[in-house]
């Protein structure tokens, strides 16, 4: 059988996406019912940027999976300076059962796939979230019930990996996926183009809009992001300060009262209560990002059980 990756949304087709949500959901309820990693065999997770959540709930999965997450601090290997990545991917391929990695360029993650012999999955770089918006979608389907024809708006900035996997990977959903942004902050074309072809295939649609209310006018989920993205320090004082162009786009109660009355509110975390979300709205009524952040730990569980065991036969 074929080694699969999950390096974006889109390296699952519509079925598997559907298939990896329903087993994460079986493993909610059955935490310990596929053990593809028994030995335990060894996963190594790897990380160039902070973490808190993937750290976690990676570790979490792959021992509750039967195996052994094998954390390194990318201080520590200094993957593609001290060896070059395909070096690398050759040295973890032989010891691990699968490589996971928070990295920068989506370069870098293509590479260590090229060269790994074994799964490696996306636990975000500077183009996607892969693995997030999994644990997006399971919450959305819990509060929501089927993903197909539901509207997600996401407000704040365009460019970022969140826009780009959400853009993705609600198309592949069958959702409607709005990006409100401002101009200066668009998608890229590319993966604009894709995910565009992706929803006219799958029954959703994609809209991108300069007009914060429009983008979240009736949705079934509202959604936003940091505007510092990991990385992008440098840029803090223009991005959250006074005049930052974000600045319209903060999900207020006012902008909240725009969206379906129903609507839930997502947040990846970590959140900035004086910028992107006012605090009456992540701790209010209308959030769900506690039981987001549960669901990183089952969709991710989900997804290494099929990379594992419908693709290695492990
Ligand atoms: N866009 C954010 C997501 C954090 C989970 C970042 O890249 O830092």
């Amino acid at each position: 059988m074929s080694i699969r990756h999950f390096l974006r949304d889109d390296d699952l087709t519509a079925d598997e996406q559907a298939l990896v949500l329903r087993r994460a959901l079986e493993l909610k309820s059955a935490p310990f019912s596929r053990r593809p990693l028994e030995g335990p065999r060894v996963v190594a997770v790897l990380f160039d940027k902070p973490t808190l959540r993937t750290q976690v709930s990676f570790a979490g999965a792959i021992a509750h999976l039967g195996g052994h997450p094998l954390v390194v601090d990318g201080n520590l290997s200094q993957i593609g300076v001290r060896e070059s990545i395909a070096d690398t991917a050759r040295v973890l391929g032989r010891q691990a059962a699968a490589i996971v990695w928070r990295t920068f360029g989506q370069d870098r993650i293509e590479e260590m796939a090229a060269h790994a012999g074994v799964p490696v999955v996306n636990a975000l770089t500077d183009d996607f979230h892969p693995c997030q918006i999994l644990a997006d979608l399971l919450t959305v389907t819990e509060h929501k019930g089927a993903l197909r024809g539901l509207t997600l708006g996401y407000v704040g900035d365009g460019a970022n990996n969140m826009a780009h996997s959400y853009l993705l990977g609600c198309a592949l959903a069958g959702m409607h996926v709005r990006i409100g942004t401002p101009a200066s902050h668009q998608p890229d074309p590319a993966i604009l183009a894709r995910a565009t072809e992706l929803a006219a295939a799958h029954g959703g649609s994609v809209l991108v809009t300069d007009d914060p209310s429009a983008a979240v006018d009736g949705v079934d989920v509202v959604v936003t992001d940091t505007w510092v993205s990991m990385g992008m320090e440098g840029q803090k004082g223009e991005r959250q300060g006074a005049a930052s162009p974000f600045v319209p786009y903060a999900v207020t109660q006012e902008l909240m009262a725009h969206a379906a009355p129903d609507a839930i509110f997502l947040h990846c975390l970590p959140a900035y209560r004086a910028f992107e979300v006012e605090a009456g709205v992540i701790d209010g009524p209308q959030s769900v990002v506690w039981d987001e952040a549960e669901n990183r730990l089952h969709a991710q569980k989900a997804l290494l059980s099929f990379l594992l065991e419908d693709h290695q036969g492990a």
